[in-house]
């Protein structure tokens, strides 16, 4: 398994390019599923679950050609509507096959996902969704096995506020016989991207990005081509890590519109930050005063970026708090940042961040991919060697990290780690 060697105490300058996001990515390779004809993509990040969804994809008859960022898919004919256990166990968002399964096949059978290292993460809202549009679905030995001739629109309150689920609704009643109407929708960037991509393949969908979306079903979809958004998540954990070492960093290819309770929370925290175009330009204006924050749904604050703020507040002025309102054990980076030396009480969903002068070196383990960005952050801070062990999380959503991160002049390697580590 390999491993990330930060040698830290070094500020991050320069620009760096942002990839495209890989939430958005995901529903909108799964949109492929819905159309016989070619779905052509740039922007499309290479990380680890979107080779893993393509790989799935392909056992339903997607093929598929990759070239730098591009990608083309083509599901002329999707023979096997399945999506096994061994493939979504290793990245939960398989799921998002299931809307456009059903639509396109009027058959699906797709493995539960099971819990996962933050929570138990139910998908009750994404089944109650589709037997409102009229399928039957049982539970089969680990499988959700789903049937509908024809799904048909109704309309569908999402008692929580789901990402996956909304998209995976919105992609079921885009070929929905009549009015789908999703109430208390998710408003994240990513569902507003994948509308603007249904909807370049002949989709009717309104009122993504506000809470009540209205799809009015058509009987095909045609292809298409759609540039995917930028990861406002990486964008995100290059601008803490900036701040964080007290650097001077320019995103290159970002999308500030979307950053907007981040960039916020950086200026609290004492940075400057410009926005020009798609680019945004970081700095500390003097000491870190850490910043207090609670996650929420979009617009909110995301729980994605809690675990890099985690890692900056370790070394702020003062006592900050954190509160995690949408996973229930999303603080598991907190005892591996305790080993670098951080002063942090967890009290039920909420910690509670002493700063402390500095942090030093250790060997930690990543748990999660947002926790591994936390470590690798708090690395670059903490005095002295860290080593961060299971970086296949880290893999599975940030784009050649390491490789940005030396680019912008942190000492920064990866390393095979021994058999069994
Ligand atoms: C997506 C993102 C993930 C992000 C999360 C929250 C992708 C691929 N992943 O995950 O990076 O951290 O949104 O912004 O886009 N819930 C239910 N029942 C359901 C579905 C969800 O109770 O059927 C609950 C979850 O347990 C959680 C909350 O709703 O407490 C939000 O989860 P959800 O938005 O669904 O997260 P994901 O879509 O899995």
């Amino acid at each position: 398994m390999d491993q990330l060697l930060i040698a830290g105490g070094r500020p991050l300058n320069g620009e760096v390019r942002i990839s495209g996001a890989k939430n958005a990515a995901l529903p909108i390779v799964c949109a492929s599923l819905l159309t016989a004809e070619p779905l052509k993509l740039t922007n499309v990040p290479g990380l680890r679950d979107v080779t893993t969804l393509v790989k799935l994809l392909k056992g339903m008859g997607v093929e598929s050609q990759r070239s730098d960022n591009g990608m083309i898919l083509v599901g002329t004919d999707i023979h096997t509507p399945v999506a096994t256990y061994e493939l979504v166990k290793t990245m939960r968002a398989s799921i998002l096959v299931l809307g456009p399964l059903l639509a396109r096949c009027g058959s699906a059978k797709v493995s539960l996902p099971g819990g996962c290292a933050i929570g138990e993460r139910p998908v009750n809202l994404h089944i109650k969704g589709l037997e409102a549009m009229g399928a039957q679905i049982r539970i089969e030995h680990g499988y959700i096995v789903a049937e509908a001739p024809q799904l048909k629109g109704a309309r569908i309150f999402m008692d929580t506020v789901t990402v996956t689920g909304t998209e995976n609704l919105m992609m079921a009643a885009v070929l929905a016989d009549g009015v789908t109407i999703l109430e208390n929708s998710a408003r994240e960037p990513e569902v507003v991207d994948l509308a603007e991509c249904l909807i370049k393949m002949g989709a009717k969908v309104k009122g993504h990005g506000t809470d009540v979306i209205h799809i009015e079903g058509v009987k095909t979809l045609h292809g298409a081509e759609h540039r995917v958004m930028p990861d406002r998540i990486e964008s995100g954990t290059f601008l803490v890590a900036a701040a964080a070492t007290h650097g001077d960093v320019t995103l290159v290819d970002s999308c500030p519109e979307a950053l907007q309770a981040v960039l916020e929370k950086l200026r609290e925290a004492n940075a400057e930050i410009e926005e020009v175009g798609n680019r945004i330009r970081v700095r500390m204006r003097g000491p870190n005063h850490g910043v207090s924050l609670r996650t929420a749904p979009y617009p909110a604050f995301p729980t994605d970026m809690q675990a890099q703020f985690m890692a900056m507040n370790t070394v702020a002025e003062g006592t900050t708090v954190i509160t995690e309102t949408i996973f229930e054990n999303r603080f598991m980076h907190v005892q591996e940042l305790r080993r670098l030396g951080a002063n942090i009480e967890i009290e039920g969903n909420t910690s509670i961040i002493r700063g402390v002068p500095s942090l030093e070196g250790a060997g930690v383990m990543a748990t999660d991919l947002r926790a591994s960005a936390s470590l690798v952050i708090a690395g670059l801070i903490a005095q002295g060697e860290t080593c961060v062990d299971r970086i296949y999380h880290l893999d599975r959503g940030y784009e050649r990290i390491e490789e940005k991160l030396g680019l912008l002049g942190a000492d920064i390697r990866r390393v095979a780690g021994q058999e069994g580590a």
